[in-house]
């Protein structure tokens, strides 16, 4: 594995830890490690597809089109409890569903092909 998808990987799995350990630590609370942990999974993981595919490695586009869209629905989560919160309008359920989502893709990640 060449430098640069090492560096990269690391910074897919530091924004899922940013993610779930936001989530636990605050409880229902959104915080920047949540709403920057939501940003930087899309960001990276699409540079991890670039990378992939100059590599000529194998990329499952079923499975990054899931990828994709199971982490916008993370991200808007995120970016919609921070909004409320901002407004003195908490709601704890949208950051556990981030949490819930991002734990989803995970598992898509680890256990697909
Ligand atoms: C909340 C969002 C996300 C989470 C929690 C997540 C989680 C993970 C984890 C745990 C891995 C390492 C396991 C493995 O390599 O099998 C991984 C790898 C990967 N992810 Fe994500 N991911 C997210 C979003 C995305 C998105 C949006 C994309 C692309 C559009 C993406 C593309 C990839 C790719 C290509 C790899 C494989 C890297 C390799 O070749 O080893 N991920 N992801």
């Amino acid at each position: 594995m060449d430098a640069l998808k090492i560096v990269v990987l690391v910074l897919h799995l530091l924004g899922l830890l940013a993610i779930v350990g936001s989530v636990v630590v605050k409880r229902g609370v959104p915080t920047p490690a949540l709403v920057w942990g939501a940003r930087a999974q899309i960001l990276t993981g699409l540079a991890l597809v670039g990378i992939n595919e100059a590599d000529d490695g194998d990329v499952n586009h079923t499975k990054i089109a899931v990828k994709l869209l199971v982490a916008l629905g993370v991200a808007a989560c995120a970016e919609i409890a921070a909004g409320r919160q901002r407004r003195g309008q908490g709601n704890p359920n949208l950051v556990h569903a981030a949490g819930a989502l991002a734990i989803v893709n995970t598992l898509v990640a680890v256990l697909w092909g």
